[in-house]
């Protein structure tokens, strides 16, 4: 059942009580047709392109992206934001619900904000394992995080965690889904990882649907690209833009967590809709 609301979960969504439909084939990647989606130097940020299906860059590109971005990551999210990014990553830590010992993997963790807040709630007896391509944003997620035992970053691609199965209480992924080219993939890597009942939450930036919500959308979208300037690396923040716009809305988010095998999906927005939650579980007593 997909539901439209996280606290409370009262509200049923349109497709409740009936199947999830199948996305349209026609939407994946490889078909954004007549757009040239690649970065015409290495140095350069990919378009942003997407479709409902996943981001029309290869990781590849997104890696070199981060890379470069990583040293201006941590301040930059901060202005980017609104002051609001310590906020939102909390809300994705308390949603996990993780208790003391428990295990959790923290999907395209970055300079590893939110695998910090979820090694806080496991503490020295459980574990956590941050994981992300960029070499870069690893090595700063390492370095700010030495002593702590229970907490470990490692690389790999969201497409193919490099984790074993069934084996995580949590997996979260916030602010990294949108860069991934199958979004469904990553979602079902996380639904693998997890134990049959474990939770998966998913924090991305949304397109809001109110009037006011709009107008922090427009913020957004006129403040990003001039601090994006004043960072030096303007082409990465109009990636930020670009993707976040061709982000599928909340409801098709839904569908493909529901399509990638999660059950109880449910979402709720933070910062006038600027940012949606996404949480579901791994049906209990699967198995597989
Ligand atoms: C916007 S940052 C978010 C980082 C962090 N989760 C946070 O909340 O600040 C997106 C991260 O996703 C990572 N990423 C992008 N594609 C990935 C992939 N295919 N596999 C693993 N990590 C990926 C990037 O390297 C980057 O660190």
């Amino acid at each position: 059942m997909v539901v439209n609301r996280l606290a409370g979960g009262t509200t049923p969504g349109r497709n409740s009580g009936r199947a999830i439909r199948a996305r349209n084939p026609n939407s994946h990647p490889a078909t954004i047709a007549n757009v040239d989606t690649r970065p015409s130097s290495p140095d350069e940020a990919p378009s942003g392109a997407s479709s409902d299906a996943g981001n029309a860059a290869t990781t590849t590109e997104i890696e070199a992206m981060f890379d470069r971005l990583a040293p201006r990551y941590d301040l930059m999210n901060t202005l980017v934001s609104g002051f609001q990014e310590r906020r939102w990553r909390r809300r994705v830590v308390e949603l996990a619900g993780l208790e003391p010992g428990m295990a959790a993997v923290d999907v395209a963790t970055g300079t590893g904000k939110v695998a910090e807040g979820l090694a806080d709630r496991v503490g020295v007896f459980g574990r956590v394992v941050g994981v992300d391509v960029s070499t870069a944003m690893l090595e700063r997620a390492r370095r700010s995080n030495a002593d702590r035992v229970e907490l470990e970053f490692v690389s790999g691609d969201a497409m193919a965690l490099p984790l074993e199965s069934g084996a995580y209480d949590a997996a979260t992924v916030a602010f990294g889904m949108r860069n991934l080219p199958d979004y469904e993939r990553g979602f079902a890597e996380m639904l693998r990882v997890l134990r049959p009942g474990g939770r998966v939450v998913c924090a991305e930036t949304a397109r809001p649907r109110s009037p006011l919500g709009r107008l922090a959308w427009l913020w957004f979208e006129r403040i990003v690209p001039m601090l994006g300037r004043l960072s030096s690396m303007p082409d990465a923040y109009r990636y930020l833009v670009a993707s976040a716009r061709a982000y599928p809305d909340p409801r098709t988010v839904a569908e493909i967590m529901t399509q990638a095998g999660f059950v109880d999906v449910r979402w709720t927005g933070l910062t006038l809709g600027i940012v949606t939650i996404h949480t579901g579980r791994r049906p209990a007593g699967d198995g597989s």
